[in-house]
């Protein structure tokens, strides 16, 4: 059987890329997560080299899908130090491990490495990244390739899906701030609608990782830089809205046509993913079918948990 590890598996996207294998029951998975240790993982620091080394040489996988990283922009603005440790040395140092042992690697980057002024972007524009996560998973980039030629990576803007917290995804941490604009006392709710946003559903990207380990199972491995994104462009304050519909609340949102984020963010990176498109790979679940999928498996319940 094709053995895959995915590190990092007990996040948002490292989960749905679990479940869409496991699913298949044709692969062999090994996942690693780091605070959040389930029954059917094993614990693994990124940032522990020696670990590293010895998880791959022990569980000789096929194929490798880095899905640990520190995705915040706020955190990675604030502790760079953290933000190079698990974004481009914990990728450099498994790429190694895992070109040592003859394994493919996808690795994971982001729509924030480009400025966000000419869209659309092709894996090849010019990257320019406004802020230290966009800086700090361009240089996980260079790291990948730089150390194995039998790697890819995969960008991604936007995430959604199963949830395990509203604060997940940028999508669902809308949630609290919505229902609390629609009670009785609660003020209306500025929401973000200068930045346009591409928002991918984590199950499709799963979709297309599985499709890209069968390419590699076959012989046909995949390698550079490739991009998959959702085709529907909203910004906040329109995905507030679909959300508030979605849960059937009567929220009082307005738009914020300025950014007031401390931390610059692009205005529209939207991704061309021609480049799996013409592989044949690829899937897009709208996000009016997607997200009552995500409500109905974490319902709202009147909470403000984070
Ligand atoms: N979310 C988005 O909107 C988005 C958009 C574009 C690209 N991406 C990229 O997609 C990838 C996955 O992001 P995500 O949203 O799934 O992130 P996430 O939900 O924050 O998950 C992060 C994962 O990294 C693990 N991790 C953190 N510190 C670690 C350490 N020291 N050692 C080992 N593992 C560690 C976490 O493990 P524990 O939880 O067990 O500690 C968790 O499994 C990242 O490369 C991210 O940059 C995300």
């Amino acid at each position: 059987m094709f053995k895959v590890a995915v590190i990092g598996a007990s996040g948002l996207l490292g989960r749905a890329v679990v479940d869409e294998l496991v699913r298949q029951q044709t692969w062999d998975v090994v996942a690693t997560a780091f605070s959040r240790p389930g029954p059917n993982t094993v614990a693994l620091d990124v940032r522990d080299t020696r670990a590293i080394g010895q998880f791959v040489e022990r569980e000789a996988p096929d194929a490798l899908v880095i899905a640990a990283a520190e995705r915040r922009p706020d955190v990675c603005e604030r502790h760079p130090e953290l933000a190079r440790a698990l974004n481009v040395d914990a990728v450099r140092a498994i790429a190694a491990a895992a070109h040592r042992s003859g394994a493919w690697t996808l690795s994971i980057s982001t729509d924030y490495v480009f400025d966000g002024t000419h869209p659309p972007y092709r894996h090849d524009s010019a990257p320019a990244p406004l802020n230290a996560y966009g800086r700090s998973k361009l240089e996980g980039e260079h790291a990948l390739t730089e150390t194995t030629d039998l790697g890819c990576v995969l960008r991604l803007p936007l995430l959604y899906g199963p949830i395990v917290s509203w604060a997940e995804s940028a999508v669902t941490s809308l949630v609290p701030a919505i229902a609390a604009a629609a009670s009785a006392q609660g003020e209306a709710a500025a929401m973000d609608a200068w930045a346009i946003r591409y928002p991918t559903f984590t199950p499709d990207v799963a979709y297309v990782i599985r499709q890209m380990l069968e390419r590699h199972a076959e012989g046909n491995a995949i390698r550079g830089i490739v991009q998959w994104s959702g085709d529907e462009p909203m910004t906040k304050y329109e995905i507030a809205l679909r959300l508030a519909h979605a849960l059937q609340l009567d929220a009082r949102l307005t738009p914020q046509h300025t950014p007031t984020d401390t931390t610059p963010r692009p205005h529209n990176c939207h991704l061309a993913s021609d480049r799996l498109e013409q592989l044949g790979i690829g899937r897009r679940t709208p996000f009016e079918t997607a997200i009552p999928q995500v409500l109905a498996a974490f319902p709202w319940r009147g909470d403000t948990a984070a």
